[in-house]
């Protein structure tokens, strides 16, 4: 409707140094497009033009709030307790109307409000919608008087948690596991290379119960199948319960006579599998074939992610110190993809220096995603006496977050030959 237009405009001939110094009533906000708000965020998801495009339509939300932590960044990280959570609370259950019913909402959070924000979450999500809090690591501080703090929260909410698909992922992007994973692989190679097929196999066997052991795990254990190219695999076997059948598939050779007390896997299953190269036979018996470096585990709650992998992301940029407390590109891209799928929308309404924006560009050329970001970040001026201040002047940049967010993913577009493709809307 007409009336409720005119709220946001947008800028098409960014320079420099003001990115939305040339401005055009926008019609409509597409959300398949990478958008940057700017303004308040609970302004913007309060206003029906924000409202309309983008209600019930998030699948991802990714949010850094300042937790409140009183330090002299160059935003504002100083409110009353009361009054930060009156703050989120408005803020959170905005964007909870935004979500899809298979949506989830992660927050990063430290000590200082994490108790406030789980009472804040559980009112707005209930109980029975919490997911669970991820532990991230930090550098240790050196101010802390008795217990010194190395880790910060992710706490996760579903919209509705019966609609969420597991949060399954591959061990190898498991660091400890795809380590283990690389040490057996290496130790059988060495044994298959000096004494044979047969005596690496023999072998395999004995080194998975070891590692079992030694590294107090139980899944490894099926793993024990070592193919003639030096595969180790997980042999599955076929039959399932139900009714004994016959199976008889002559184009591809397979005939096998009815168990006693169960059933085969269908027909499409047994040529999915021969297509694929996953069928293996031992002793005249049918298997399927899963790789060790193909297994996945549900998502564990303790993260190897460093504060400080964000400040590197930077540094990778040539950006370094652009600002205070980026968070790593790895960890959003990691939660991202525990939760979206290929087309999927996502939100981050604390956007700061912009890097769930850079998380979701990585993802689409990286993985042949086509996610669409929309990123809110308040149009605040970087405090005169901060380090962040002085590179924005150095870089020549104006000194606001509108300006440091759009040159981060700017930057990352250039560096990595990426179209720059944000639309900038102004309230
Ligand atoms: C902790 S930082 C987020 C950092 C971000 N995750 C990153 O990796 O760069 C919080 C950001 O939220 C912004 N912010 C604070 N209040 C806001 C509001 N009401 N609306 C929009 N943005 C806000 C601050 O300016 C700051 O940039």
């Amino acid at each position: 409707m007409d009336n409720q237009v005119p709220h946001f405009q947008f800028n098409t001939t960014a320079n420099k140094n003001s990115i939305f110094d040339s401005f055009l009533t926008a019609k409509k906000i597409n959300i398949k497009n990478n958008n940057i708000f700017v303004g308040d965020n609970l302004d913007i998801m309060s206003d029906l033009f924000f409202l309309n495009a983008y209600k019930n339509s998030v699948s991802f939300i990714y949010i850094d709030p300042p937790y409140n932590t009183f330090n002299n960044f160059s935003y504002n990280d100083s409110m009353k307790s009361e009054e930060w959570n009156d703050f989120m609370e408005k803020r959170i259950l905005a964007s909870y109307s935004l979500m899809l019913e298979r949506g989830c909402i992660f927050i990063s959070i430290d000590d200082n409000e994490y108790a406030n924000l789980k009472i804040i979450c559980d009112k707005i999500f209930g109980k029975n919608n919490f997911i669970g809090t991820f532990i991230t690591k930090q550098s240790q501080r050196s101010n802390t008087k008795l217990i010194n703090v190395v880790h910060e929260y992710v706490v996760c909410y579903a919209k509705n948690i019966k609609k969420v698909n597991q949060f399954k992922i591959s061990r190898m992007d498991i660091p400890s596991d795809a380590n283990m994973i690389k040490k057996l692989y290496s130790d059988v190679k060495i044994c298959l290379e000096k004494n044979g097929y047969n005596a690496a196999s023999k072998y395999l066997k004995e080194l998975v119960k070891k590692y079992c052991e030694e590294y107090g795990i139980t899944w490894l254990i099926n793993y024990n199948n070592l193919s003639e190219d030096g595969k180790i695999y997980f042999a599955k076997d076929l039959s399932t319960p139900g009714n004994p059948r016959t199976v008889d598939i002559p184009s591809i050779g397979l005939h096998l006579e009815p168990l006693h007390s169960r059933g085969w896997s269908s027909d499409s299953k047994f040529l999915e599998l021969f297509n694929n190269n996953r069928l293996v036979y031992k002793d005249g018996r049918p298997y399927s074939v899963t790789y060790l470096e193909e297994s996945e585990d549900n998502a564990p709650s303790m993260l190897n992610f460093y504060s400080r992998f964000g400040t590197n992301d930077l540094k990778k940029l040539g950006i370094d110190g652009l600002f205070d407390t980026p968070k790593p590109v790895d960890m959003i891209k990691y939660f991202i993809r525990l939760v979206a799928k290929k087309d999927d929308i996502i939100l981050d309404y604390f956007a700061g220096s912009g890097t769930t924006g850079q998380a979701v560009l990585e993802l689409n050329n990286d993985l042949d995603l086509n996610l669409s970001v929309a990123l809110i970040q308040i149009d605040e001026e970087i405090c005169k006496k901060t380090k962040v201040y002085k590179k924005c002047i150095e870089i020549g940049i104006k000194p606001n977050l509108i300006n440091i967010l759009s040159h981060r993913l700017k930057t990352f577009c250039y560096n990595r030959n990426i179209d720059y493709s944000f639309k900038i809307y102004k309230k």
